[in-house]
């Protein structure tokens, strides 16, 4: 079976696919609140091009496939587009990144259609800050919906924390306490820099460093098993608890190095870094005629030259064109 590594050795096995660039909310980090213009739902990439895209990438050692979005559950096709990348034998396991709000109507469904895990963000466990921060969503409906994922079979179920300064920061050992006691994992993710945040991303940014020497006086933290893993985050084992702690540091320590993923835009583009503009339009390919063949040697070729890392501590902004993180799926 082939397994690429770029030209940095780094095996990329793991491929995220944003299938959809609209929410259902509006994160302060992550959009900004108006004048958003999202693709047309007949432009997005259709489930059986998904499919195709998926059965390539596994054809050059894609294993894992993150569906993420915007948010994916807004996608009315959602089974399907799960089916399809499910139908590809080599892919192993397909975690979905959600907000949560649909869960409670869709984990059922999306369970069965070969959802394996979940991954759903809560920067907030108070109503009013949490409407505040997603410009209007329900912290009950994400609860309940995670309730239901868990019911439904979805596991492990990790919740995402973006850190910010005096919006969530006096919350951190509530919102590990909320997910440890369920079984969950929590990862505090240190907020990006985007085009859509730049005017308060300084004066709200939290590093991890703090918020873990504050978790450090409620739990005992050993570093996880296998140090740090593949991903982003560097885990810990938390005592008493099956769930672990991540901490995610895009600007304090650059994981670059480890990276092991690929992505694909809504608008169906093979993007090689999160923060790097380079993009290669791989639905085109498939719309102008080209087949399984022709999409397998552009990623053999693109993830060769994959970048090395990004610059953002460095003073250098996220990406010069508006790609928002709902178009490229975080
Ligand atoms: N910084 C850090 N994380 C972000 N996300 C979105 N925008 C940002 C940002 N600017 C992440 C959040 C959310 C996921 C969908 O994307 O963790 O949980
Ligand atoms: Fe939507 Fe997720 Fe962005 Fe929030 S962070 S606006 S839930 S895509």
């Amino acid at each position: 079976m082939e397994q690429l590594q770029d030209s940095l050795g780094r095996r990329i096995q793991y491929l995220r696919i944003s299938v959809v660039d609209a929410c259902n909310l509006r994160c302060v980090y992550c959009m900004p609140s108006n004048r958003l213009v999202f693709t047309k739902f007949s432009k997005l990439m259709s489930p059986s091009e998904i499919g195709t895209i998926t059965e390539a990438a596994a054809e050059v050692g894609t294993r894992t496939v993150r569906i993420t979005g915007g948010e994916p559950l807004t996608r009315p096709d959602i089974e399907d587009v799960i089916a399809r990348v499910s139908a590809v034998p080599q892919v192993e396991d397909i975690p979905i990144s959600t907000n949560g709000i649909y869960l409670m109507e869709k984990a059922d469904a999306i369970a069965s259609a070969g959802i394996t895990r979940a991954n759903v963000s809560i920067d907030s466990l108070k109503p009013e800050v949490f409407r505040e921060v997603t410009r209007g969503g329900d912290i009950s409906r994400v609860i309940a919906g995670i309730d239901a994922a868990a019911s439904a079979g979805i596991w492990p179920i990790k919740i995402n924390t973006v850190l910010m300064k005096g919006v969530n920061s006096d919350e951190l050992v509530q919102l590990a306490r909320y997910s440890l006691e369920r079984g969950y994992s929590i990862r505090f993710i240190e907020m990006m820099p985007l085009k859509s945040n730049v005017d308060f991303q300084p004066q709200l940014f939290f590093p991890a460093m703090r918020a873990r020497s504050i978790l450090e006086k409620e739990f005992r933290l050993t570093p996880g098993e296998g140090g740090i893993g593949s991903g982003p985050a560097v885990n810990y084992d938390v005592d008493g608890y099956e769930g672990r702690i991540g901490f995610i540091t895009p600007l304090s320590g650059n994981f670059c190095s480890r990276c092991n993923r690929v992505r694909i835009t809504s608008d169906g583009r093979l993007r090689m870094c999160l923060f790097g503009d380079d993009m290669v339009d791989l639905v085109g390919m498939l719309r102008n005629g080209g087949g399984r063949a022709e999409l397998i040697e552009k990623l053999r070729e693109s993830i060769l030259f994959k970048p090395e890392r990004h610059y953002l501590e460095v003073g250098k902004t996220s990406s010069e064109t508006l790609y928002a993180m709902s178009q490229i799926g975080g």
